[in-house]
């Protein structure tokens, strides 16, 4: 089964990806993760979009997906938390703007949906990558409780930042992300969209999985005998 879920930032994306990866039994995957990587190449090679062109084909990048978080490492170097610094955050709706990165996240994100058992979260995933998705969800909640949302994840992993800094990151990005040419972030016309700016974490999960369980398709008709309580 393959579940879609895109969504601006602070939505709460992967902790529902993740939480229905886990009550499902499925693989988690993180495409957000995979042009962060790339734009932690393209700052190390001095901003130069030619040089990461040039890199695409052997980026050296390698991606683990857990339950608690994305992992991700360049060659045997560890760079799981340079991907969520400052600069990158500044960076990446830049470099995922552009057509090449664009399309070698696709071929990566194809190999680690490969088994055809993924919950895949990202911006264009249910419009551009898995348009055939079993289900698709667009998650969104208003700006403000999505950038206090993001806020608070990043105090709680000790980092100094103001709420004003990470709600003019989060604007910014969705300005960039929704108004680019190729594949900007969108509500799939056959997406569940769900708002949560007044949802539990339990609420917005339950909602998924309700769907699943009531929507058996053409591919998955026993749905509901593969999600956990
Ligand atoms: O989900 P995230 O905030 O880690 O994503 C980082 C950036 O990557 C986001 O601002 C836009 C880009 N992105 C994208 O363009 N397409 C995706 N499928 C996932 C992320």
């Amino acid at each position: 089964m393959i579940i879609v879920i895109d969504g601006p930032a602070g939505a709460g994306k992967s902790t529902t990806a993740k939480e229905i990866a886990r009550r499902a039994g499925l693989d988690y995957v993180d495409s957000g993760a995979m042009y962060r990587g790339f734009t932690y190449l393209y700052l190390k090679h001095g901003k130069d979009r030619s040089r990461l062109a040039g890199l695409l084909d052997d980026h050296g990048l390698r991606f683990e997906f857990h339950s608690t978080e994305a992992r991700v490492f360049h060659g045997e170097m560890e760079i799981t938390s340079d991907i969520r610094s400052d600069i990158v955050n500044s960076h990446v709706s830049e470099v995922a703007a552009m057509e090449e990165v664009r399309n070698a996240v696709r071929l990566l994100l194809r190999d680690a949906s490969a088994n055809g058992n993924a919950v895949l979260e990202g911006r264009d995933l249910g419009t551009v990558v898995f348009p055939d998705a079993d289900y698709k969800f667009f998650l969104t909640a208003d700006p403000e409780a999505r950038a206090r949302r993001r806020y608070d994840e990043r105090i709680r992993k000790g980092e100094q930042v103001s709420l004003q800094q990470v709600r003019e990151n989060v604007d910014t990005r969705d300005r960039i992300d929704s108004s680019r040419d190729i594949a900007p972030l969108k509500k799939a016309d056959d997406a569940v969209e769900i708002e949560s700016t007044s949802l539990t974490f339990e609420e917005q999960v339950t909602r998924i999985l309700q769907h699943i369980r009531s929507t058996p398709t053409e591919t998955q008709p026993n749905n509901s005998d593969q999600l956990k309580q």
